[in-house]
């Protein structure tokens, strides 16, 4: 091999790694579904936030002590924001459920005492499975799911708030990163490809030197 065609293999070599390590998925390369993808990357979850619809009906799906709510609330400013964590103790997971009850139930009178006032808040103490049953088809302009982080619980977060949001809608969640704790990745590539739905936005925020990216997928029905 003469040295130009080295020079472009190693070029080749790195730039398939920058982008395996900017999408999180460096550890596991069976978790390389072929998805569409058009995918802007923006640096923080609040960069998504600035593009997601202002005035809208929104669920946040794990809120512990209404950190993020408070930026949802600040930066899209929703007609409707539903507040839905069950505020119990998990003790089967691993990260990031696994709160004692007294920190669960410190986080719950928390949320009520922040949002409890605001009129475009509801909060729902309930499970996230059992919550989006209450709510019509197709009533959501976009919804954030941060509940449990393990597989079988991410797919069946993304499967139950489905039929819940508008055709055009938006999914997005966090911590799409490859963690032994976590299943996000998994989950959230196997139901874009079967539903031939794409990613539309990723961002690429480390919190406390950890990688907490969001995603956001384009609901199509
Ligand atoms: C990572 S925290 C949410 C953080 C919040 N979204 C933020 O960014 O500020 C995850 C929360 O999900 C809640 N949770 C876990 N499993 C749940 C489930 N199945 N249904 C509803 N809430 C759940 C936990 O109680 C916890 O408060």
């Amino acid at each position: 091999m003469n040295s130009h065609a080295k020079l472009l293999l190693l070029g080749l070599i790195f730039f398939q790694c920058s982008r395996c390590d900017y999408m999180g998925l460096h550890l596991s390369l069976e978790l390389r579904i072929a998805i569409k993808s058009p995918t802007p990357w923006l640096i923080s979850r609040e960069d998504l936030l600035s593009v997601l619809p202002k005035n809208a009906i929104v669920a946040e799906i794990g809120v512990a002590e209404g950190q993020f709510s408070n930026s949802i609330l600040s930066l899209t400013d929703p007609i409707k924001l539903y507040l839905i964590d069950c505020w119990e103790e998990q003790s089967f997971s691993i990260y990031p459920e696994y709160r004692p009850q007294p920190t669960q139930d410190g986080y719950y009178e928390l949320v009520k005492q922040k949002f409890g006032r605001d009129s475009r808040v509801e909060i729902i103490k309930e499970y996230s499975d059992k919550a989006a049953k209450v709510f019509p088809d197709n009533y959501f302009d976009w919804i954030y799911i941060d509940g449990n982080h393990v597989y079988e619980a991410i797919k069946a977060d993304l499967e139950s708030w489905l039929p819940k949001v508008k055709d055009g809608g938006i999914i997005a969640g966090h911590d799409y990163v490859v963690r032994k704790d976590f299943g996000i990745v998994s989950a959230v590539n196997e139901f874009v490809k079967k539903h031939d739905f794409s990613i539309c936005y990723l961002t690429m925020e480390y919190q406390d030197g950890v990688k907490h990216p969001s995603y956001a997928i384009k609901v199509k029905k």
